[in-house]
């Protein structure tokens, strides 16, 4: 198998994949997974033309002790059935998400790197009514699929310190689908980002549309110091990041003073002088932040290298991840592999 570390993250995929297909309102699924394979469709289909599809991201740790064991299962199942449900396509039971998601998983264990790589899964919904013309219509037949990547680092060469661009005036999305996870948010926030990393050098652009500081183009955004953890709080306009509140559960726990508020570019500028700065993220895991370009001005986070609380909470995550402690919110679902 190609290394996932020397591969591009998601390029490389398991061999197996569950399907389960929605027509009349409801989902038939096999129970069983089954070999990957590519699809067929009809030029026509809702998908290709009118953006019915969103997915879901989380993943499967190998265990210190040898096991394998998925991250928070329940609340990616959560947050898929609201995509879906923001797309006006009809919302799966929980349980056949997360069947479907633990199948897919048990079927690709094999694959699944030692840490601090793992198995990255992708639940997938999308419409594929075939007519061109239902623009206004969702698309009431569907397929619900869920593929798997072994995965390295999403950052290539690992934690070092990341450059991020901060964007005032583009915004990611917009405000009532910043919460939803479909994949129209992500080409719309490409040109930003592909022009912040010609231009700046950027590795995610931060978006901060009228000042307001919500998250990068694919994670959560964070300012620490030693007493205070600080990220913006939750409206419909950004994901709502597990990663986020799995690092907001754990920073308490550690005797963080949690601040859930609005913030703006300037006291972001202002804080980078003492404090640190990092992103969180199924892929990204907690990953510092090293500069911050404003404007044109490139800013120096503390002296631009990982700061060591941020270092700490990564740590306390990873060390949940991998079943090195004790899993006191009942966040990992043990499955076979
Ligand atoms: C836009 C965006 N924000 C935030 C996140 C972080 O969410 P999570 O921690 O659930 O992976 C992601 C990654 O999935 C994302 O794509």
């Amino acid at each position: 198998m190609t290394d996932p570390f020397s591969a591009p993250f998601g390029s490389l995929f398991g061999d197996q994949m569950t399907i389960a297909n929605l027509a009349d309102g409801t989902y038939a699924y096999s129970g069983a997974a089954q070999p990957f394979e590519n699809f067929s469709m009809h030029p026509g289909t809702h998908v290709l033309h009118y953006g019915s599809a969103c997915f879901e991201g989380l993943k499967a740790h190998r265990q210190s002790d040898g096991t394998l064991a998925i991250f928070r299962l329940d609340d990616h199942v959560e947050r898929m059935r609201q995509s879906i449900g923001r797309l006006r396509m009809a919302v799966p039971e929980a349980d056949l998400i997360r069947t479907m998601i633990v199948d897919a998983v048990e079927a690709n264990a094999s694959f699944t790197p030692d840490a601090p790589g793992s198995l990255y899964i992708r639940p997938t919904m999308i419409g594929t009514t075939p007519n061109i013309g239902a623009a206004a219509v969702p698309s009431d037949v569907g397929m619900l699929y869920v593929i798997c990547s072994p995965v390295g680092d999403y950052f290539a060469g690992g934690v070092r310190p990341l450059t991020i661009y901060v964007e005032t005036s583009i915004p990611r999305t917009t405000p009532q689908f910043g919460m939803v996870k479909s994949g129209a948010n992500y080409v719309m926030a490409l040109g930003p980002t592909l022009d912040a990393k010609a231009e700046h050098g950027a590795d995610q652009v931060l978006f901060a549309t009228g000042n307001d500081i919500t998250e990068t183009g694919a994670s959560n955004f964070f300012l620490v110091d030693d007493d205070r953890l600080i990220t913006r709080q939750l409206d419909e306009s950004f994901l709502h990041g597990v990663t986020r509140n799995s690092v907001i559960e754990l920073g308490a726990a550690m005797g963080y003073e949690v601040e859930e508020r609005a913030l703006s570019v300037a006291e972001l500028s202002e804080w980078a002088s003492h404090g640190e700065v990092f992103l969180s993220g199924t892929a990204a895991v907690v990953a510092p932040v090293g500069t911050i370009v404003i404007g044109d001005e490139p800013v120096s986070v503390g002296d631009g290298q990982p700061g060591k609380n941020t270092l700490k909470i990564r740590e306390a995550l990873t060390s949940v991840l991998v079943g090195d402690s004790p899993d006191d919110h009942g966040w990992r679902t043990a499955v076979k592999g």
